[in-house]
């Protein structure tokens, strides 16, 4: 019997000794190289760099490291320089960055040359849409890690501070430095004391790792929880009231970072509700922050139900208000002009206020591409948009350059990322969306990055098994680099457009089904429903064609943009086909670049999004060899549902447009296996 339990033990232990449930994420790195640290200054950051550098030292064993903290004008913000043994920077922040680089670039086999390295923006936050019950909005990772309902749900546990120390080593690591910990659709409760009470806990986590903790605040709070009659910004009462809750912030979290505001949009509560401006709104937060050195995010996700084309409504309330926001007001902005669809155009406000400190918000949390389910890797999508040339300084102005300080003299640059994570085992419910995490840290560090270069980096940190010890083996095999690494680094890099591809192509967008935004409803529009919350407002299928006519015989949107992308975009000849339907309502027969009809095409790019799907199941299987069991099964089931509702977005679409096309789908692709019907009955069931 005792040999038995042995055996069963020595099972468990080698079990859980390879168990790879993905909690790593890309911080797997263990080496027993010995190496030496000198530095003078001592603190709890320096602590971390120095105890990450010792576990995580590849370099030549016995070697010696220097950490200098010293001043350099030429290392901006926390940036540093960087030589194969040493690292200076002008704070301890810095420091810590370049101890990450430099392990990163270690492990993945980079050159380390001697360069100063800065960051791009100043600001890099995740904006977590956690509420204060541990819900999250559009989130598909599980519950919250920072708050939850129940007896203790202000209880801060080991296993809480655990978890956030976890979280802060993964940001620091990417160079992420702020956490916005609540929904943007905020609870007046998290001004109270016993909830600001759990954000100096959080706070007292993260400081050491560099992290910075704001809060997203309701803008009626003096009215909900702080008595007044009131929360009209201009009104004497409600300056005071914001200017005591500031400052008593800041007599519990001494370095907190400032507010995000959800101000007049979907429902919630702001400044226009009293007949003021955005900027009375913002100004009057900005001041009451002046003194501690925070900052005011203001978000320009604004529309209502209007005659006005959902997509130029930021841009018509905000325009006019360029110049009148305070230097620590920073207005936020999506990436797209609708909602963080799987493909948009830019922000027509992104280098259009110029006097304004502008910030773009990214969506790392799967919304609109498949929640945790596919294997998306939004980087690339990322990279398009960071890349948009917006043309207006002159070519050169990408949104990139105008929002990271190249530009205009912003007081503050920023970035922010609406989190994936959960308390999901692995964070992010798919071992891929991992990737995302990573990739938005690594595009607000540097926007200039590719996005090839970041799933490189990526998977080496991630999957690679190879033992880490001094060993003279390579640190890549070339067996892994071929049947490993480039199959995944194809498949990630493709990914977003397949998604595009079987979801909405050609700038068709905002096609889900109701809620949820996960599967196809193109046919969506219960009675009594605001229009623009309703995908025939976005695809305007009819017997005529398809698309949103946003030219100048349509809403004129295009006129946001500067010119020459104005024209540019007000011509289908001219306009680049990933936008096409974005900005014009064309017949099905409309003659495409490469000679097929507008409706062809379509049914081709659904199809060969499904395909692509289908060769990634191949792909991922192939690679079984390569990776441990646990997150190979876990993969390949995800791929299997992505592979399904794939054919299932493909099916829908085509056989509801056709309705309208009466054209038939070419005989050459796959044909539908379900039944247009049947799909619809099951959505309506769920309204
Ligand atoms: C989307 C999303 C909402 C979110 C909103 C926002 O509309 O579906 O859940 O609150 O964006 O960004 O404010």
């Amino acid at each position: 019997m005792k040999r038995l339990i042995g055996v069963f033990m020595a099972v468990c232990f080698s079990i859980a000794l390879f168990a790879e449930n993905g909690h790593n994420l890309w911080l797997r790195n263990k080496s027993n190289n010995p190496v030496n640290i000198v530095s003078k200054k001592s603190s709890a950051t320096l602590a971390i760099a120095k105890e990450e550098l010792q576990q995580g030292w590849l370099g030549e064993a016995n070697s010696t490291v220097t950490l200098l903290v010293k001043q350099d004008k030429t290392i901006k913000g926390d940036g540093f320089k960087l030589t194969t043994n040493n690292i200076q920077a002008n704070t301890d922040l810095g420091i810590l960055n370049g101890v990450y680089e430099l392990l990163r670039r270690q492990q993945t086999g980079e050159a380390i040359q001697d360069a100063v390295i800065n960051p791009s923006y100043e600001l890099r936050l995740l904006n977590h849409w956690d509420n204060l019950d541990g819900s999250i909005e559009r989130g598909y990772a599980g519950l919250s890690i920072f708050w939850r309902k129940g007896d203790d749900a202000f209880k801060v546990t080991e296993t809480d501070k655990q978890l956030w120390k976890e979280y802060a080593r993964a940001n620091a690591s990417i160079g992420i430095n702020g956490s916005v910990l609540n929904n943007v659709n905020a609870s007046p409760d998290m001004l109270k004391k016993e909830t600001l009470e759990r954000v100096k806990a959080i706070a007292e986590i993260l400081r050491p790792y560099g992290i910075k903790t704001y809060l997203s605040i309701k803008f009626s709070s003096p009215a909900m929880i702080g008595g007044l009659k009131t929360s009209d910004p201009l009104d004497p009462e409600v300056i005071t009231w914001w200017k005591n809750k500031v400052k008593e912030i800041y007599s519990i979290i001494p370095d907190f970072g400032g507010f995000l505001v959800k101000a007049n949009s979907e429902g919630q509560p702001g400044p226009q509700d009293f007949g003021r401006t955005h900027a009375d709104g913002a100004n009057m937060l900005a001041d009451a922050f002046k003194p501690f050195g925070g900052i005011v995010m203001w978000r320009a996700f604004v529309y209502s139900p209007s005659t006005e084309d959902r997509a130029k409504q930021a841009y018509n309330e905000f325009m006019p208000l360029d110049g009148q926001f305070r230097d620590n007001v920073i207005i936020q902005v999506k990436n797209g002009p609708v909602d963080f669809q799987p493909r948009e155009p830019f922000s027509p406000l992104f280098g259009a206020m110029k006097k304004t400190s502008v910030m773009p918000e990214l969506q790392i949390t799967q919304e609109y591409l498949g929640h945790s389910t596919h294997l998306v890797f939004l980087s690339t999508m990322w990279e398009e948009f960071l890349k948009s040339e917006t043309y207006q300084e002159g070519s050169g102005s990408t949104v990139a350059r105008c929002t990271d300080g190249s530009i205009f003299p912003q007081k503050h640059t920023a970035i922010a990322g609406v989190s994936n994570i959960g308390l999901d085992t692995n964070w992010c419910g798919h071992h891929f969306a991992q990737s995302n995490w990573y990739a938005f840290g690594r595009l607000a560090w540097n926007d200039q990055l590719t996005s090839k270069q970041i799933a490189d980096e990526w998977i080496k940190l991630t999957f690679n098994q190879t033992s880490s010890d001094n060993s003279k083996q390579p640190l890549f095999s070339p067996d892994w680099i071929v049947n490993f690494l480039n199959p995944v680094e194809e498949i990630m890099l493709e990914s977003r457009e397949a998604a595009v591809n079987y979801m909405m192509p050609l700038g068709l967008h905002h096609i889900f089904a109701g809620d949820h935004h996960y599967g196809p409803g193109p046919w969506y529009a219960p009675k009594g429903l605001r229009s623009d919350w309703t995908p025939p407002y976005y695809h305007k299928a009819d017997s005529d064609g398809l698309g949103f006519d946003r030219s100048p015989t349509g809403s004129n949107a295009v006129s946001q943009y500067h010119e020459p992308l104005s024209s540019q975009l007000a011509d289908p000849k001219t306009c680049p086909e990933i936008y096409l339907l974005w900005f014009h309502h064309l017949s099905w027969d409309y003659k495409m670049q490469n000679g097929k009809t507008l409706w062809d095409e379509i049914c081709y790019r659904y199809d060969t999004g499904v395909q692509q799907v289908r060769d990634y199941q191949k792909e991922w299987d192939k690679a079984e060899p390569y990776v441990d069991s646990q997150r190979f099964g876990e993969v390949q089931s995800k791929l299997r549902e992505q592979c399904k509702n794939a054919q299932i977005w493909k099916d829908a679409c085509l056989l509801y447009f056709q309705q309208f096309s009466k054209r038939p789908i070419p005989y050459d692709i796959e044909r539908p296996v379900n039944v247009l019907d049947e799909l619809i009955k099951k959505d309506m069931k769920r309204h």
